[in-house]
């Protein structure tokens, strides 16, 4: 009979992970703790025990049967799993299991029976494997990464700290001398001693007594001092990066405000500066799209556009119902850029390089001296696209009514679309005729009334 192999994504075997994550653990607080509180001879110890060596003897068969990731490349073959669990954890997963404990104790003669507790730490070894349940709980995409390492290290620390508190009561020789405290609860006295000294606070109401104890003294304040520098610089850095985009953008902000300062550039402007930086924050995270863009490969780059700028696709109407293709070529060409109020995005006159979508805000169409205007565009509308039409000059000014998200195409990519798909450069010419019509009438209508006020006075 031939047994399935299993996935090792599969939600059954990532429930199994966590149940020998969870059986490790256990197995690490209270063997130990069992082990230096007396209670290693009694049945419960034993029930547990046992207990955790079946949980860990069925976990050799489920993972001699676990398909695993070469390169990202999953493997089923059943002799090439077996030979890839042989090289990597079958020995200490074995060696976890070994039933040395409950052997010893049926073996040996009563008076060297205590050396049986010793092998009841072997299922500790398990403590080796469970990195990769840890490494799932790591991956985990919903929750922030710095949360995690956090936790992982507040899980470490805890359980090194046991381990040192149950071999400190261990080698204890009398907890009850010092403080009756101690006598009512060691435990709680050895873990204190234990965060006292690894921390390296150390308040000297608990000190050794004896050379064993002194030694081992020593050798926790040298694991402490290491421990205290390691949980310092992991701190530090977890807290850092817990909301990375958020620092990298104050310190941008620092650098800005000092360069306006050390600049002398006046209030108002100084002002509408931090605004636009604030705006960025707000509506973007102070991310640069771009720049996270280029590293991806093309196909990546696309289906992150595509998702990012699908409410910019959905707005603008001459985007609808276009090709695949066609919406392809615009999205990966389409630069954001935001505009502050009273912004003069584009200027009659002035040579056209590129034309602009709108995704959020309005703008003003004026002529040069802005005191007529042609048309107010908001979402969905684009502008500055006669001038590379036509090779012409802008034809009026673009004034930013409010904070506008635009995005830009620039002329090589525009002239090339044009070529390539003509459907949409009949519908852009028929609009930009459109609209020069409408812009000359309004200016002719403006002349004639200024030359007929002119005649009246
Ligand atoms: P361009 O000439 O490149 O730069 C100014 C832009 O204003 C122009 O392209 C058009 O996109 C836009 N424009 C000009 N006149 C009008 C109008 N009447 N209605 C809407 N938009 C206009």
């Amino acid at each position: 009979m031939t047994t399935a192999i299993i996935h090792p994504d599969s939600k059954k075997k990532i429930l199994w992970d966590v149940l020998i994550l969870t059986g490790t653990v256990f197995a690490t607080v209270y063997i130990p703790f069992a082990i230096v509180s007396g209670s290693v001879h009694s049945g419960l110890f034993s029930i547990a025990n046992a207990l955790i060596l079946l949980l860990f003897c069925l976990d050799i068969v489920i993972e001699s049967r676990t398909g695993f990731y070469e390169q990202r490349e999953l493997i089923t073959v059943r002799k090439r799993i077996r030979n890839h669990y042989l090289k990597h954890g079958f020995v200490p997963d074995v060696l976890a299991t070994l039933p040395l404990f409950f052997i010893l104790n049926l073996l040996l003669p009563e008076e060297s029976r205590y050396l049986a507790k010793y092998f009841s730490f072997l299922p500790l070894i398990k403590l080796l494997r469970i990195q990769k349940a840890i490494n799932r709980i790591r991956n985990n995409k919903h929750i922030n990464p710095s949360f995690i390492r956090m936790g992982l290290l507040i899980f470490w620390i805890f359980i090194s700290a046991h381990l040192i508190s149950c071999a400190w009561m261990a080698i204890w020789v009398d907890p009850s001398a010092l403080n009756p405290l101690n006598a009512s609860s060691p435990y709680l006295r050895a873990f204190y001693w234990t965060m006292t000294t690894v921390t390296t606070i150390g308040y000297g109401d608990i000190t050794p007594s004896t050379p064993l104890e002194t030694l081992f003294v020593i050798i926790v304040e040298l694991i402490g001092a290491g421990m205290y520098g390691f949980i310092i610089g992991n701190i530090a850095n977890i807290i850092a990066n817990i909301d990375i985009a958020k620092s990298q953008y104050q310190e941008k902000m620092e650098k800005v405000s000092t360069f306006l300062r050390y600049k002398n550039i006046p209030m108002d402007l100084k002002t509408k500066i931090t605004d636009y930086y604030d705006y960025l924050w707000e509506s973007r995270r102070g991310y640069d799209e771009a720049s996270i863009l280029e590293d991806l490969p093309r196909p990546l780059q696309i289906s992150v556009s595509l998702f990012l700028n699908r409410g910019i696709i959905q707005k603008v109407p001459i985007f609808q119902g276009a090709s695949e293709e066609f919406i392809k070529e615009i999205i990966l060409n389409l630069r954001p850029v935001v505009f502050t109020p009273g912004d003069h995005v584009v200027i009659k006159g002035e040579i056209g390089y590129e034309m602009y979508f709108i995704s959020r805000g309005t703008v003003d169409v004026v002529s040069e001296n802005e005191d007529i205007i042609y048309a107010t565009l908001g979402a969905g509308s684009f502008f500055g696209e006669i001038a590379l039409l036509l090779s012409a000059p802008r034809n009026a000014t673009i004034k930013a009514r409010d904070y506008c998200d635009c995005y830009s195409l620039n002329k090589d990519t525009f002239d090339r679309i044009l070529i390539r798909f003509p459907r949409f450069a009949e519908r852009i010419r028929e609009m930009a005729e459109k609209r020069q019509e409408e812009t000359a009438q309004k200016q002719s209508r403006r002349q004639k009334t200024a030359a007929n006020q002119n005649n009246k006075s």
